[in-house]
């Protein structure tokens, strides 16, 4: 087992900055497998980059995870790892999985690994912002009017359903037969419901639950919960949705949807297919949160065969480090700053292979993460300057 303390880069003049934290807020670095550890790097800059320009420092802990746990440790989730995630402010992970651990059992591969810290930590809500960027509007596969406004939330359930029920197989007279159960409680519904209506109330309150009511009886008991939970939040508009809808409205008029709120299995399907719309899966963020720290992580996997190559995308892994600034540190203009400084980099025509144009700058993944922290470091020194110019 490897534990690495790593501390944020010094200020260059830290003496002649306000300290903001007290004490440096521990973040757990899970870079894990495939590209993971390439966009986890230039997500932990811009942190470095933000706490060198406020003056203070991040504490940060690098451990095994996924594939990399199994090779350090045995297991996707070793002991230590979990442990200093349970003590940790927030975690930022990078991604899990790979064609080296595929033929290890199912309970026994880097992504059971993912789902055994979702459990331990509680982690029964996932936030996948989904947002179409100006400079990016040409590669939505949609035509332009149909993309222009795609801005939506997609809260889905991330500790039941059937990625924690039931699972087996058996072999009866030679046949084989495999099964995994989909369950819901009603307070599992609530929970996560009721954070998606206090989402829809912060932007233009409008709700899409999405379900399978029509076939499903788990479906059923969602759609009967987030009726009556409705009845607390009488300024949101709640539309309930058949899955299968859902994914043709999502390509015909995804400007419809503000928020969206499903099950872990619907959220899983349906945020590939709405980050494909602005771009690339390369670019979501998302944030999971539960009783104890918060994880942030960008939805992609570990894409293995562009892992080691310098071609991943690190805007989701970027993003995902700005929700955490914002989310878990309270650190809204930090976070801001980071969306400022991403689009000034995409204005500038600077792209990843995946977000590729032809009038663009192809670079990797390594140069993007400099480029973005040189325009991070930019744009915070110019609010600075702003901010004392104002006397604030
Ligand atoms: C995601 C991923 C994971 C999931 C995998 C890696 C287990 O696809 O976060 O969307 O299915 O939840
Ligand atoms: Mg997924």
């Amino acid at each position: 087992m490897i534990a690495q303390t790593i501390s944020a880069r010094p200020s260059a003049a830290p003496s002649a900055k306000k300290k903001r934290t007290a004490s440096p807020k521990k973040i757990v670095l899970l870079p894990g497998d495939g590209i993971g550890p390439e966009v986890t790097r230039v997500a932990a800059d811009v942190l470095r980059t933000c706490a060198a320009e406020g003056g203070y420092s991040f504490d940060f802990t690098e451990m095994p995870f996924g594939g990399a746990g199994i090779e350090a440790d045995g297991e996707p989730l070793p002991q230590a790892t979990l442990a200093a995630c349970l003590d940790a402010d927030a975690i930022l992970l990078g991604a899990v999985g790979g064609p080296r651990w595929e033929s290890r059992p199912q309970g026994q591969r880097p992504e059971a690994g993912l789902l055994g810290l979702r459990k331990s930590l509680g982690l029964y809500i996932n936030l996948r912002p989904v947002r179409l960027r100006t400079a990016l509007a040409g590669i939505s596969p949609l035509r332009p009017e149909r993309a222009k406004s795609i801005d939506i939330e997609i809260v889905r359930e991330l500790a039941g359903g059937i990625y924690f029920g039931e699972h087996g197989q058996e072999t009866v007279d030679g046949v084989e037969r495999a099964w995994d159960v989909e369950t819901y409680t009603a307070p599992e519904i609530e929970r996560v419901a009721q954070y998606a209506f206090a989402r829809a109330e912060a932007r233009t309150q409008r709700v899409a639950s999405v379900d399978k009511a029509n076939v499903l009886t788990s479906s059923a008991l969602w759609r009967r919960t987030v009726t009556r939970l409705a009845a607390r939040h009488p300024d949101v508009k709640l539309e309930h949705m058949y899955v299968d809808n859902a994914a043709m409205q999502l390509v015909l008029n995804p400007s419809q949807f503000d928020v969206i709120v499903t099950s872990n299995m619907f959220g899983d399907i349906l945020s590939d297919g709405a980050a494909a719309l602005v771009g690339s899966i390369g670019l979501i963020p998302s944030m999971s949160l539960g009783f104890g720290p918060s994880l942030y992580e960008p939805i992609h996997g570990s894409a293995p065969t562009l892992a080691g190559k310098d071609v991943a995308c690190p805007v989701g892994s970027i993003l995902s480090a700005a929700m955490l600034l914002n989310e878990s540190l309270g650190l809204a203009v930090e976070a801001a700053a980071v969306d400022t400084a991403l689009d000034r980099v995409l204005e500038r025509g600077f792209r990843t292979a995946d977000i590729a144009e032809p009038s663009g700058q192809l670079i990797g993944c390594a140069r993007f993460g400099e480029l973005l922290n040189a325009e991070l470091r930019a744009t915070l020194k110019r609010q600075s300057a702003a901010g004392k110019a104002g006397g604030a």
